[in-house]
């Protein structure tokens, strides 16, 4: 297939980087392009005057006066595989209850973790698939989907085969984490330690035998799991060689960032309540920071702060962090125009942080996030639009016209 007559094709580069400080300003783009696709595949591109007739006659032409296209967007933090939704939690944070008051009641996640246990395999999945199917529509074109409903071992084991099924018939580039540190269930709120026994002896080496996750990832607040606690995961993790992630600072500055960068994790995820000492720890790691603003936007606090980020020379990641509790969305476009907005990312800032650096939070790269030779054919196309900055300017107007994953158009 070919496209011709494309306004803008952004984002291209043949060699990945991790963007960091001004580079994550510089979207490389080719105005009036074309892009030839091989079966999957991206084969070629570049500027329409430098497109030879021959291919025209070849391929099957779509014409995209007008349209700008860009590297599918990548959700590297998701929580999609869950069944219900939580409403009624939504509105007694409205009449003034917090995230945690809820929690303490035995609302939020223990709230999901009940369906989940209720629920068989298959009615999970075709919730779930349902939420990828929408996502999926809104030009995501990679994703990372978390267990951590189960609790269980059989309901962590249940939701990770849920997964396992979701990557299958999506063909999408799948990233999987295993979250048994979401929540300690009703009956270890008093034992801890039977409860982080049971993830690291009866819950990890299973799902690492029977290679159902790449990551494991861990709940790092207070009410929640501390740093000593998740430091017993993140061991067992390693021992069974699965890389870790985290949920850091999200309600609290709980110490969350300084254990991700001590054992050199793949990505420290939220980062809403961060400082001067958790800017500087990442800026002397290698550790991704993942910002989920949409999260902050619903629970009504304060937005990481992204900019300083930027300016200090951080690279940063955006996902949105699609979940029943804390963002029961998963609209990169809203996404970018709320990072935008709120936190003062200029569009292609954003941007990359949705695809080329969100590649890298969950390693896929080598496959997708840019636009080059030989990557996955998973692609953003939009509805014709002045500029790139229309994209958030024109906040919650859908401007996807059609998505392409593995070289199909689909929409
Ligand atoms: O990333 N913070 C922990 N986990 C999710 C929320 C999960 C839920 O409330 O169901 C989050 O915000
Ligand atoms: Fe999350």
């Amino acid at each position: 297939m070919l496209l011709v007559n494309i306004k803008e094709l952004c984002g291209i580069r043949e060699t990945p980087v991790f963007l960091k400080g001004e580079q994550m300003g510089e979207l490389p783009t080719i105005s009036n392009a074309y892009l030839e696709i091989d079966k999957d595949t991206i084969a070629d591109y570049g500027p329409m005057n430098q497109l030879s007739p021959k291919k025209w006659k070849e391929k099957e032409v779509l014409d995209l006066r007008g349209q700008f296209v860009l590297p599918a967007w990548c959700d590297c933090h998701t929580h999609l595989v869950y069944v219900g939704s939580r409403e009624g939690e939504f509105v007694d944070k409205i009449k003034g209850l917090s995230y945690r008051e809820i929690a303490d009641r035995g609302g939020g996640i223990l709230n999901s973790a009940r369906r989940i246990e209720e629920a068989s395999e298959e009615a999970i999945f075709e919730e779930s698939w349902i939420r990828l199917e929408e996502v999926r529509k809104m030009g995501t074109g990679a994703i990372e989907i978390k267990s951590g409903y189960g609790l269980t071992v059989e309901g962590e084991l249940k939701m990770l085969r849920v997964i396992k099924k979701l990557k299958k018939k999506s063909k999408m580039p799948m990233r999987v984490t295993f979250l048994g540190a979401h929540a300690f269930p009703q009956e270890y709120q008093y034992d801890h330690q039977g409860y982080l026994d049971l993830i690291c002896q009866g819950m990890i080496p299973k799902i690492a035998e029977e290679k159902l996750a790449h990551y494991v990832d861990a709940f790092c607040e207070e009410g929640f799991f501390s740093p000593d606690e998740i430091q017993q995961i993140l061991d067992a993790a390693h021992y069974y060689g699965l890389k870790g992630k985290l949920h850091a600072n999200q309600l609290s500055n709980s110490g969350g960032v300084q254990l991700g960068v001590k054992n050199n994790l793949l990505s420290v995820d939220h980062l809403e309540c961060i400082g001067e000492k958790e800017i500087k720890a990442l800026r002397n790691s290698k550790v991704i920071p993942v910002l989920l603003p949409t999260a902050a936007f619903f629970l009504q606090m304060d937005y990481p702060p992204a900019r300083t980020m930027i300016d200090k020379g951080l690279g940063l990641v955006l996902a949105t962090d699609y979940n029943p509790g804390s963002s029961p969305s998963g609209n990169i476009p809203f996404l970018i125009a709320l990072s935008c907005i709120q936190m003062l990312m200029t569009p292609e800032e954003a941007i990359n942080a949705v695809t080329n650096n969100a590649a890298f939070a969950m390693e896929l790269e080598a496959e997708v996030g840019n636009i080059a030779k030989g990557k996955k054919a998973n692609l953003v196309i939009t509805k014709p639009m002045p500029s790139l900055a229309f994209l958030p300017y024109a906040f919650g107007n859908n401007m996807v016209d059609q998505v392409m994953i593995g070289g199909k158009l689909l929409y």
